[in-house]
Order: C-alpha cells, then structure tokens, then sequence
C-alpha cells in the first residue's frame, strides 16, 4: 500500500491508511469504461460547507429542490446516486418521459406516486381489477388517513364519470391488467380526466397513474398518450432476470422534486447495486426479451384457443376482439410495429367449483412434473412462470369479493419466458390432459 501514500500521509497508522488509501487517486475516474462502474456509496465527500450548502439548500427545500444539474452535488444514498441516476435518465428515455424516479420495489412506487397527490378527505377512482398488493393498499391502509378507493368497470372509461365528485384526486389504472388482462383504452381515459378537469380549480386538478409493468416501455408509452405518471414493477421484464426488486415512477419535470422529496423523507430507494444491475443487464436487453417472448406468447395464445377445456383466453394479441382493436392503438413498440407482450391469462372451462378444482390439479401437475413452466408469482423472466391468481398474487382480495374484481375461479394468468415455444406448449398440452 505505501507505493500509493504520499510523505504526508504516511505518517498515519497503517488502520487509518487502509480505511482512507489516498484521498485523490486518478483510480475514480471512470471516464474511460465501457461499461459503466458499480458505484456504491454511503455518503458524498462534500469538499466545502459553501458546496454542502448548495447541494442541502437544493434537497432542503421543496421549491426548487431535485432538478437535476449536469453537475449535481451528491450528499447522501437516499437522496441521489449517480448509478441510480444513470438508470433513472434511461428509464426516462425508454418511456418518454422528462424524468424517472426509481424506489426500492414497484409498491414504493405506487405509493410514492399516489402520495405526491393524496391527503386526507381525497380519493381514488381505480379500475376494479389491479395487482392485490395495490389493492391492499388502497383498501388496507388509505381508508385509515380518511382516503376512500372507489373501484369501477374502466373498460368502460365513461364509467369514471359516475364517482367522479370534488374529492377525487386520482383515476389509477394498470393496462393490460394484472392478472385479467382487461386493455383499458388510455386515449379516451385521457380525454375524460381532461376534460372534468376544465371545470375544476388547479388545487382540484384529477391526475392520471397507469402501472405499465405488465406492457414494459417497449410494448406501450402512456406518457405519450397524455396520462400524468406511468410507474413500473422494475422486479418484471424490465429487470428481467428474476434476480432484483426495484420500482419506477416516470413523468413529466413538474412532479420530479414531490417524487424526489418523497423518496428523501419516506425512504424506500433502490439500492445502487441493483440499479446497477437493472441499468447494464436489465433495460439493454428489454426489446430483445420481450420481441422473444411475444412471439412465443403469440403461438402459446394459438394452441390454449384450441383446447376444449379452456373456456377463453385473453391476449390483446387476439384479433376480432375488442382488446385487440384498442390494443393496436396503444401498445406499439419502439419500431413502430404492434406490441401485444408476453403475458396472457386463461380460464379453465366450467362452473366455478369445477373451474376452481380442475385448475388446482393443472397447477400442482405443473408444478410437480413440467420443465419449463414454474408455478410461481412475478413475471418478466427468462423462465415461464405460471400463476394461479386466486390463491396467489390476488389472495389479498377476499375470496367473497374476488369476483366482482375479475378473480374468477379457474382463471390462470401465464407470463411467457424465453424458452422455445415448443416446449412451452409441449408441457402445457400435457398438464392440460389430466382434465380432459
Ligand atoms: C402490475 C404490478 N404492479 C406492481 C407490482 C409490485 O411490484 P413489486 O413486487 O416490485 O413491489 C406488481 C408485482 O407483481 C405488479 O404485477
């Protein structure tokens, strides 16, 4: 180590040398990687209170705090990072949008979304169907700060018009919806907020929220449509790999000091490893995944429409159908071309506890006997996973109130990887035999 300490520093005790090494090493320019370094740290040397200052004043004061510099004065992991901030430009890019704020999960970021906006006396009108952490959420804990969750068909976007009053503050919405896959037309809910909007004051103003994780930027872009903040599970197809947990929320620059000055004082950041993760292996290598597994998607959608005992399938990918003609629309990729994704849901024919029972025996011979379908929660990933939502990711509804949000008995919600289609389909058919 001594080769690396100057006469001045030597003087010091080899435990201080080996904490401190040198205090200005050429070593941290990165300028000349290829590939972006893993920085990870705590805390930001801040050279000078005149410096610290500058950079507390931006973070201390919500007026003109968190627009970001080209030469931004970093202080401390929670409230900016440069990884985080590099994965964060990008998210930005992918889905058009002025800004991106990344949390440590994708429900840090539906909260930190939500709670730029809500307070007390508020509420939110909702589609009836969304992931079952969301709807715990907006039934679990904001009916305890007085905010109410009035849940509606949105496939029907007029039906917003009917629970819309002086409190709302919301029209949240995922599209296609985790795990229906109801398409939710956004232009016309765009048009509606907007124009309930003219006749209301600013501080009255309703802002649009669509989860888009199922879509992923490469397959929709709702900012473009006009809604007001798309956020995202990163844990999916963006991270894609199955190996991290991350949230965005992406908008337009007004709402990028709240978001930032939530993330600050709430807390919930992504961790700089694993944006660094998301930021080299995850969002490079989402079109190439995604095409990939869409167009297997599509073939898996073909042979499940051909099985007797599954009553329907929904893919916005199916033509003829009303998805699909709002689906054309809205989910197009970065090449111009239609973009119905990877995710598709089924429902095992019959009366519901036929339904119900005969799905229970697919699930358990999938998990028990096929190779490349894996009876787990999350989707995104280069394996097949297979989910049953009722017992699953939508457990959180009571069982009663399942079906009023689209949880039916025998509905299963399939997330296509990147195996070949042949074997997906292979292992499908053969699970699917055992209730023939
Ligand atoms: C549509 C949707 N939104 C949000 C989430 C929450 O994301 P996370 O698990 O990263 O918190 C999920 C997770 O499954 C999801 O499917």
């Amino acid at each position: 180590m001594s080769h690396h300490i100057d006469k001045k520093t030597r003087k010091y005790s080899t435990n201080s040398l080996l904490i401190h090494g040198k205090f200005v090493t050429k070593k941290w320019d990165f300028s000349h990687h290829v590939v972006p370094p893993m920085s990870t740290s705590v805390t930001y040397r801040l050279d000078s209170i005149e410096r610290a200052a500058r950079g507390f004043n931006n973070f201390a004061n919500p007026a003109v705090f968190g627009h970001r510099t080209p030469d931004p004065i970093y202080i401390y992991e929670r409230l900016d990072e440069p990884v985080r901030g590099m994965l964060e430009d990008n998210l930005a890019f992918a889905e058009g949008g002025d800004c991106a704020i990344t949390f440590a999960s994708g429900m840090a970021a539906v909260s930190a979304a939500c709670g730029i906006f809500l307070k007390s006396g508020h509420e939110i009108i909702s589609h009836k169907t969304i992931y079952g952490c969301t709807y715990s959420l907006f039934t679990t804990w904001y009916p305890k700060y007085n905010i109410n969750v009035r849940f509606t068909d949105m496939t029907n976007p007029e039906n917003i018009r009917k629970f819309v009053n002086n409190k709302t503050k919301i029209v949240y919405f995922e599209t296609p919806t985790n795990p229906t896959m109801d398409v939710i037309d956004i232009a016309s809910v765009v048009k509606i907020v907007k124009d309930l909007n003219k006749t209301r004051r600013k501080e009255e103003r309703i802002y649009t929220i669509v989860d888009n994780t199922f879509a992923t930027p490469f397959c929709q872009r709702p900012l473009l449509m006009g809604v007001d903040l798309v956020l995202h599970s990163l844990t999916k197809n963006i991270g894609g790999f199955g190996t991290d947990v991350g949230g965005a929320v992406i908008t337009r620059d007004e709402f990028e000091s709240p978001l930032m000055l939530y993330r600050k004082d709430f807390g919930g950041q992504l961790a700089s490893k694993t944006a660094w993760t998301i930021y080299v292996y995850g969002l490079p290598t989402l079109s190439m995944r995604v095409k990939r597994q869409q167009e297997s998607a599509k073939k898996v959608v073909e042979f499940l429409r051909h099985q007797e005992v599954i009553e329907y399938v929904r893919y916005p990918g199916i033509e003829g159908t009303r998805d699909y003609e709002i689906a054309k629309r809205q989910m197009i990729d970065f090449d111009g071309e239609f973009a119905p994704g990877n995710m598709i849901a089924f429902k095992i024919a019959g009366k519901p506890d036929e339904a119900h029972k005969k799905a229970k025996k697919v699930m358990n011979y999938i998990a028990k006997n096929a190779y490349t379908l894996t009876l787990a929660v999350s989707l995104g990933q280069l394996r097949t996973l297979i989910d049953y939502p009722s017992a699953m990711t939508h457990a959180t509804i009571p069982l009663k109130e399942q079906p009023s949000h689209g949880i039916i008995p025998g509905l299963i919600r399939l997330s296509v990887g990147s195996e070949e289609p042949k074997d997906i389909i292979s292992d499908l058919s053969e699970a699917l035999s055992i209730i023939k």
